[in-house]
């Protein structure tokens, strides 16, 4: 599959019934069942094939910038966990049976993996978190847990059951290595085989097992932050972004670092019999300062962009060569991330305003994740000059729609 026609939705899209949902449209899956309630898809891909061979994932489980992990069952019942990365030459002594290979963020690495994450672009991308891959041996498995993700649970080889029901008590397991529940009551069970999918809402308790062996399963997790996190990134975005704009203020010019922060002042100040209490006017001038700071609508929205589009942690880009004329096609790496709202895109962490017909063009290149070579002749000089530090960045690479692979 080119670049070119990776599934992108359209509106015909997103209202068609597809296999991919068990014949309901991402219009109607996302009205029915997205954080609402568990659906098993039979054969949602079928002739679906594992992504990676089995090599191929050892190999990444290998990385430094990859997170991996290793989960066996001990012949007592428990569990063991091992983090990467695992050089081959580290590799533990593995017994026959019961062990599992979890590796994260093998869409930024394998095209087929990103391809098939691609087929998810019905949810925003801000939601999307990556794609992990599971191989077991049979018997193998990470426990009954939770996750506070939504996921598609993928069978891409072999068999795995799966058992899952409501959380009633989220009680773990103490001792243990991993998150395991101790009371879990499976209300179904399934087993699926290559092509079969189930999509799980946030906090549903599942337990999947490896029937036999050659068991691979792709999760398709995204994420959905706490209330305080979206509080802690963006305060402590704004802030940043404040305390850079004082520090380029004062050095500019340091009668503008005075007009620009104005001390607290109290020439009405009574004397005072209680010098312990803290002055009324002060607290005030407090929560006047923290209210103005956060009253920058377009400062929130630059700290939120920046935060959802930051790519994912040890992510590192290839350098590019400048952009030259005849101007190429170009598309997103997989590792990159770009995002837009009414005013601003964001890409990686950056943040630019952009309007008129740039804004348009550079929309159609998050939603897409490419732009044809007339698209990218069409952008002003200034936008033309932002894809090319992004492309020697290596977030945007050159390709030809005809012979390429993602
Ligand atoms: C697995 O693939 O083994 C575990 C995935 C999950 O339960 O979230
Ligand atoms: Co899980």
């Amino acid at each position: 599959m080119t670049p070119s026609n990776l599934p992108t939705p359209t509106l015909a899209d997103i209202t068609q019934p597809t296999p991919l949902l068990g014949g309901l449209s991402p219009a109607t899956f996302m009205r029915r069942h997205w954080q609402k309630k568990p659906l098993l898809i039979r054969q949602a891909l079928p002739g679906a094939q594992p992504p990676l061979s089995r090599s191929a994932l050892v190999e990444l489980a290998s990385r430094e910038d990859v997170g991996a992990r290793l989960v066996q069952r001990t012949p007592e019942g428990g569990w063991t966990l091992a983090q990467g990365p695992f050089p081959a030459a580290q590799w533990p002594a593995l017994p026959r049976r019961a062990w599992t290979l979890l590796v994260q963020g093998v869409d930024r690495h394998v095209p087929a993996a990103h391809e098939l994450l691609s087929r998810f672009r019905f949810v925003p991308d801000a939601r999307l978190d990556d794609l992990m891959v599971s191989y077991a041996t049979d018997g193998g498995g990470v426990g009954p847990h939770f996750d506070s993700y939504d996921v598609f649970l993928l069978q891409v080889s072999g068999t795995r059951r799966w058992r899952i029901g409501r959380l009633k008590e989220p009680r773990l397991l103490p001792g243990a290595p991993l998150k395991i529940l101790q009371d879990f009551e499976a209300e179904e069970e399934w087993l699926l085989a290559p092509g079969d999918m189930l999509y799980l809402p946030p906090r549903w308790a599942h337990d999947g097992v490896a029937e036999g062996d050659d068991c691979m399963t792709c999760s398709i997790g995204f994420r959905a932050p706490a209330e305080d996190e979206f509080a802690r990134e963006v305060l402590q975005r704004v802030l940043d972004a404040a305390q850079d704009e004082a520090e380029a203020d004062a050095e500019a010019d340091d009668s503008v670092r005075h007009s620009a922060r104005p001390l607290y002042r109290d020439p009405r100040q009574p004397a005072t019999a209680n010098p312990g209490r803290i002055p009324g006017a002060m607290a005030e001038f407090a929560e006047q300062a923290v209210a103005r700071l956060m009253a920058h609508p377009h400062a929130r929205a630059c700290a939120l962009g920046e935060w959802l589009s930051e790519p994912a942690a040890g992510t590192w880009f290839e350098d590019g060569e400048p952009l030259r004329e005849p101007w190429p096609a170009l598309r997103l790496d997989a590792r990159a991330r770009m995002l837009y709202d009414d005013r601003h895109v964001f890409i990686n962490g950056e943040s630019y305003r952009a309007g008129g017909r740039d804004a348009a063009l550079m929309r159609q290149l998050a939603d897409q994740r490419m732009l044809p070579a007339v698209q990218v002749g069409r952008l002003s000089p200034e936008a033309l000059a932002l894809l090319d530090d992004w492309t020697q960045a290596g977030w945007l690479r050159p390709f030809s729609p005809a012979n390429s692979t993602p």
